[in-house]
């Protein structure tokens, strides 16, 4: 086995990173992503410089260094910490190069007259202004020098006024999503609040984001990008591909990292930042573990979990306590059928208890308002199904329509609506809507077929009730195949023009995406 040698044997064994059989696993310590510390501190908030930039990263100890592309320079890009309300402005500038070093596809409408490189950045959760949420269409190329149609400001602001939850940052660019994420672009932002910090959970050391991607590399170490189906494409070549895994799983950057850990308890912010890969994770002792928090916050009380499934974009806030599990070598795994992506990383539990652990998974967490069925003053029935487009490729859409379609989703400010999504494919797509957090309400098996020919909804068995780690605050859920997934949330907030889409990249960017605007409301 190639793993558990040490620096010695590994010298004599050939690292191919295009061959992870060849990787050894676990060789790597986890990095955790520096803390930004603000330009300067504003009365009217934190003001924050970010720069995009290309830069070369060691993801595993025997792989040469990886070009990639990170925020300050870094992949992944420095946590931003924040209190809630406490509002925080950021410039977000892009000095990458001209050229991108992955494939593009130029069939995809954005790509086809706009700048190669091309960046948008969106706090992923955040409720914030259209002009602040990274609307697709408002990138911009290096030194603001060129401005997609909807580019309207420099510096971004986040009021961060929504309870403590773990956010994320990464490109939101039209037509080339997937290659800035799978670059590298993606960072953690985290909302802390008072009445999360009363609650005495693993705080400091013992509180670690978990950025969880799925890559390929070329043998000389840098990343690899499919540039079209292995079945080539007449007319478009370079193509985007219907989905994407990667052979190998790095967390917070690195490859198969490890954790050397205290026999205590543990706060892990989970974020699957993957293009296409849904994990369904599990620690190979059997140990269970408990969540927390979803992706806006933390839950009422905590679930206890031995297996934890999380599509792109979703966050899990979990806690795992190792007091019990001294000396052990415990491995994140993915349930998966093969054998590298099986592993996600490993816990060491080496270390010794610095101090007592005093902290706590209380029994309640955080009040939630179950949002009421009752006052949804709208429901709106969305489809995700499949069609082949000109070059006889799949194309995904949502409710038949393409991104450049009229705008169709344009509740009233201040109402609440109830979504089906009704899944005509065969596979799961996690959909994500901006600006809101929403609660699921079920999922209701119907009949595909009548729902083709008729486009009425015939349901074919009970409701099923959202999982207990869906049970909270969401903005990205799993839409099953087969099952209308009925989602509710009050359009708060903001009015104007945001969007709402799958996050597997690879659908999103052709053209599983939406415009959603937020209008105002007659009766006021
Ligand atoms: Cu995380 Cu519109 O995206
Ligand atoms: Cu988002
Ligand atoms: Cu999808």
């Amino acid at each position: 086995m190639p793993w558990d040698l040490d620096d010695k044997d590994v010298c004599e064994y050939k690292v191919d990173p295009s061959n992870p059989d060849s990787i050894p696993k676990f060789v790597d310590e986890l990095p955790v992503p520096k803390v930004l510390q603000p330009t300067k501190v504003l009365k009217s908030g934190a003001y924050y410089e970010v720069k995009m930039q290309q830069t070369k990263q060691r993801l595993h100890k025997y792989f040469p260094k990886t070009t990639v592309w990170g925020y300050n320079g870094t992949y992944p890009g420095p946590t931003i910490e924040t209190l809630k309300d406490r509002p925080v402005m950021i410039k977000w500038m892009n000095c990458l190069p001209n050229k991108h070093f992955l494939p593009i596809d130029r069939t995809l409408h954005a790509a086809i007259d706009s700048p190669e490189v091309r960046t948008v950045v969106h706090l992923h959760g955040a409720r914030v202004s259209p002009d602040s949420d990274g609307h697709p269409e408002a990138w911009f190329t290096q030194g603001y020098r060129e401005r997609g149609p909807s580019f309207s400001r420099e510096v971004y602001k986040y009021p961060n006024n929504q309870q403590a939850a773990t956010l994320w940052y990464h490109d939101h660019a039209l037509g080339i999503t997937r290659l800035n994420v799978y670059s590298g672009l993606a960072g953690f932002y985290i909302i802390r609040d008072q009445l999360e910090l009363r609650l005495n959970l693993p705080s400091g050391k013992y509180e670690i984001p978990l950025l969880i991607q799925d890559r390929t590399f070329n043998e000389d170490g840098s990343l690899f990008y499919p540039d079209g189906p292995a079945q080539p494409i007449p007319g478009a070549s370079p193509s985007v591909v219907p989905i994407f895994f990667g052979n190998t799983i790095l967390v917070n950057g690195k490859v198969w990292p490890y954790l050397n850990v205290e026999p205590r308890k543990y706060r892990f912010r989970l974020l699957n930042g993957s293009n296409s890969r849904t994990y369904t994770l599990r620690l190979s002792n059997g140990q269970k573990f408990y969540q927390i928090g979803t992706d806006g916050g933390l839950m009422e009380t905590p679930v206890e979990l031995d297996t934890l499934t999380i599509m792109p974009a979703e966050r899990a806030d979990v806690i795992i306590n190792f007091s019990g599990s001294k000396h052990q070598n415990i491995i994140l795994t993915n349930e998966d059928t093969d054998e590298n992506t099986r592993n996600v990383m490993q816990f060491r539990v080496v270390l010794p208890l610095s101090d007592k652990d005093t902290s706590t998974i209380p029994e309640t967490l955080y009040p939630l308002r179950h949002l009421d069925q009752n006052m949804a003053v709208k429901v709106r029935n969305l489809s995700i199904d499949t069609v082949i487009d000109r070059y006889g490729r799949p194309l995904f859409l949502l409710n038949n329509k393409m991104w450049d379609d009229p705008v169709s989703e344009t509740p009233e400010f201040g109402s609440i609506e109830i979504w089906n999504l009704i899944n005509l494919t065969a596979f799961p797509h996690p959909i994500h809507v901006h600006l809101v957090q929403f609660q699921v309400l079920d999922r209701i098996p119907f009949d595909v077929q009548h729902y083709r020919d008729t486009g009425e909804i015939k349901f074919t068995g009970e409701p099923v009730q959202p999982r207990a780690s869906e049970n909270g605050w969401k903005d990205t859920i799993m839409a099953t195949p087969g099952e209308v997934t009925r989602i509710i949330m009050k359009f708060d907030g903001y009015t104007g023009d945001y969007v709402w889409h799958c996050h597997i990249l690879e659908h999103e960017d052709y053209d599983m995406m939406r415009p959603l605007r937020v209008i105002k409301s007659y009766n006021t």
